[in-house]
């Protein structure tokens, strides 16, 4: 007889990924799909990395490389940080990770001991919350609250939950799957409570050059942060770079060498010749990644005016990320949908309009009362997108 291990109850899971498949069954149908439920891209990755990997791979950059990464690519990224961010980092910060999801778990494993409380943002990336259960801490959820011209992180419910337990803090600025981004005062305030309360943050800064206006601020430039933050740096989003699988853990070298154990044991090294190919994105022309800047800004426009034209949908317009998430409290009520999962499967049904709502983002907390969506407009041409968002708008007219 086959046992599971009792630890893998407590894994939870990217449930997006189970709305592709859904989606992915209904074009198998012959049904064609307007495809906003994956924070996956589909505009190019920059020539400079394609060309780099490929010297690299014809170069014979085809073997291991050091667990911790290649030294050049680390320099690059500490150099990186330290242009963007105002830090002191050298390449003895920077781990190299297969993605930058890998440093949330690795981050866990190695601060987190069973039985800590590790506050978190909910709604937020679902790895956080299924990591920590995983690995026997314990999560405390915090949220975020609608502001005037954004959605806000709720710092008086981060101040209520901090207690002598609490050990980390999770921080994912700028918010998947709100778009929001802190002040310069909740970033002060949240540093403040970091030292205060001897926390050790993880920064996930997965989305921090996705950004259309105004400039990204991380919680390790303010003063005493960089020794007690471990920054989640990632390639993904801001060269499309999501399925080469290319990130980094950077933090006090302290723990950034027990992520590079942690490494030696779980991948021995990332892809080696795809850093290389991340060196030339990294010192080359900019231009593929204002090529990519461009392309989401229109189809954050284009998105943001359909979906904000439905009636009873609110919806904010982020500087940042590459999602809208609209409250559809209203026109699901008109609609008679009681649930997410009728919503959802309704829309795919009629429309072929795919995406995630609240619940795939968090569990859902007591008291919440309003309903949400997310679209992610990263993966879906302009044509598609306008032609998709106005079958939705048709089918949720009342
Ligand atoms: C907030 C957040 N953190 C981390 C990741 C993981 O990124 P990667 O694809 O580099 O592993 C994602 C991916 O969508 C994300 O949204």
């Amino acid at each position: 007889m086959i046992h599971i291990a009792d630890r893998i109850s407590r894994l939870g899971t990217e449930t997006a990924f189970a709305v592709s498949a859904e989606a992915a069954a209904w074009a198998a149908k012959g049904n064609k799909i307007y495809p906003f439920h994956l924070g996956d891209i589909n505009i190019p990755t920059p020539a400079t990395v394609i060309y780099g990997s490929f010297k690299a791979i014809k170069e014979g950059k085809t073997g291991y490389c050091p667990t911790a990464g290649i030294q050049k690519l680390r320099e690059m990224i500490a150099a990186d940080l330290n242009g963007s961010h105002g830090t002191s980092y050298t390449f003895e910060n920077v781990a190299i990770q297969p993605g930058g999801k890998p440093v949330i778990g690795k981050f866990l494993l190695a601060l987190m001991n069973p039985g800590d409380e590790v506050l978190y943002p909910n709604p937020g990336y679902p790895i956080y919350e299924s990591q920590i259960e995983f690995n026997g801490g314990v999560p405390v959820p915090y949220g975020y609250i609608e502001g005037k011209k954004n959605f806000a992180i709720d710092v008086d419910s981060i101040k209520k939950s901090i207690s002598k337990r609490t050990r980390l803090f999770i921080l994912n600025d700028l918010h998947n799957p709100t778009g929001a981004e802190c002040s310069q005062e909740e970033l002060n305030e949240i540093a403040r409570l970091a030292i205060n309360h001897d926390l050790i943050v993880l920064s996930d800064e997965a989305y921090f050059d996705i950004r259309y206006k105004g400039k990204s601020c991380s919680i390790a430039s303010l003063p005493g942060m960089e020794k007690r933050t471990v920054i989640l740096y990632a390639f993904s989003k801001k060269f499309a770079m999501a399925g080469w699988r290319l990130g980094a853990a950077v933090g006090p070298k302290k723990i950034v060498d027990v992520i590079a154990k942690l490494n030696v044991n779980f991948e021995s090294c990332t892809n080696h010749f795809i850093q290389y190919g991340a060196v030339e994105g990294l010192t080359g022309n900019q231009e593929g990644v204002k090529n990519i800047l461009n392309i989401l800004k229109e189809r954050r426009d284009a998105a943001h005016e359909i979906i904000q034209s439905i009636e009873g949908i609110r919806c904010y317009r982020p500087n940042a990320t590459f999602y809208l998430y609209p409250d559809v409290t209203e026109a699901m009520r008109a609609k008679g949908f009681k649930d997410y999962d009728t919503l959802r499967k309704e829309v795919l049904h009629n429309t072929g309009v795919s995406f995630c709502t609240r619940q795939h983002f968090g569990k859902i907390m007591p008291g919440e009362k309003k309903f949400y969506i997310r679209i992610a407009y990263s993966g879906i041409n302009l044509n598609d997108l306008k032609e998709g968002l106005t079958k939705f708008k048709e089918f949720m007219i009342i």
